[in-house]
């Protein structure tokens, strides 16, 4: 191990993050009903400009007025190169503080931008004398926001998570998608011509390296990486094979821009029975072992290494965050 520690960001469930625009607040009340982990409300991208002030107005009432029970609470604000941010900031925190868990800041692309909020919340806070601190989720969803990633991950004591906007990514560096968080055949290899043989298109997944940098630099900083949208809400199939994909990587969660996709989401993200029940066994080898005074522990006749001791710890913690959630 490096001799830097890397504090580990408050431990959350987030295996699902449902996306409710501002502008609807007749969706507010069967959110707070539904199995997701974490609700953002939005006043970015769902909300038309001459929504936004509405909207602000229905956020603060609903965070006040609605019993979220359990769930995480986030405002997506908007972007800092609007003048919508500002008050976003200022009249949520101010009027509806107490009951918001996280503020998710999207196109984020400097660490100066995380610095500008953090101030602002900081003085809000302070002014109204909130005990509790409000997190930060950010949207790596730009170019610049990509090549900053790491730079970002580490700006705040704020920060919680960073999660891979496509669709803005791809707009933002040009890339070629057929829908939001999808794949295109044209990403695919093509297998050397053989013989008679006919040759096969292997499809590849044209996120891997944006998904797989974010997760680095989130880990790299003890926060959750956590997987954007999925356009297309009538193919489960479709958004399961990405959450997998994600999962795959780490990313510990996936946003659901529907509620039928929630459902996907914990699963795919929840640790299936099985693995739980091994990595039970794996640490109680373990602790087995160390009671015999033996360095080496084994299980079914194999050797089982620290970094497996490792993953089986997490795997645990996180049967343990799902079944008190
Ligand atoms: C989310 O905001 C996205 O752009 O994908
Ligand atoms: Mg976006």
């Amino acid at each position: 191990m490096s001799f830097h520690a890397i504090e580990q960001a408050p431990a959350r469930l987030n295996r699902s993050e449902l996306a409710v625009p501002g502008s609807q607040p007749g969706m507010f009340e069967k959110a707070a009903k539904s199995d997701v982990d974490v609700i953002f409300l939005d006043l970015e991208d769902a909300v038309a400009p001459d929504e936004k002030v509405q909207a602000r107005k229905n956020i603060i009432q609903a965070l006040n007025d609605i019993d979220w029970g359990n769930k995480t609470m986030s405002v997506r604000i908007n972007g800092l190169d609007t003048h919508y941010m500002y008050r976003d900031v200022v009249d949520v925190v101010e009027q509806a503080g107490e009951r918001l868990d996280l503020i998710m800041i999207p196109k984020v692309g400097t660490a100066a931008d995380v610095y500008a909020v953090d101030m602002m919340v900081t003085q809000i806070e302070d002014a109204m004398g909130y005990k509790k601190r409000i997190g930060f989720e950010h949207i790596i969803e730009t170019a610049l926001g990509m090549q900053n990633v790491s730079e970002i991950a580490a700006a705040s004591k704020r920060n919680e998570s960073l999660h891979f906007g496509v669709a803005d990514y791809a707009a933002s560096t040009r890339a070629r998608t057929t829908i939001i968080g999808g794949v295109n055949p044209d990403y695919s290899v093509l297998t050397d011509p053989d013989g008679d043989a006919s040759r096969a298109t292997h499809w590849g997944d044209m996120w891997h390296y944006a998904l797989a940098r974010m997760v680095v630099a989130a880990r790299a900083n003890g926060l959750r990486p956590i997987d954007g949208p999925f356009g297309d809400f009538q193919d489960p199939e479709g958004y399961k094979a990405a959450a997998k994909r994600a999962a795959v990587l780490g990313c510990e969660g996936k946003w659901a821009i529907h509620p039928s996709q929630i459902a996907l989401a914990n699963e795919v993200m929840s640790p299936g029975d099985a693995e739980v029940t091994k990595a039970q066994r794996i640490l109680e080898a373990m602790s087995e072992a160390e009671a015999a005074g033996k360095g080496a522990v084994s299980l079914d006749g194999r050797l089982i290494d620290y970094a497996s001791i490792r993953q089986a710890e997490v795997m645990v913690e996180k049967a343990r965050q799902i079944a008190a959630a």
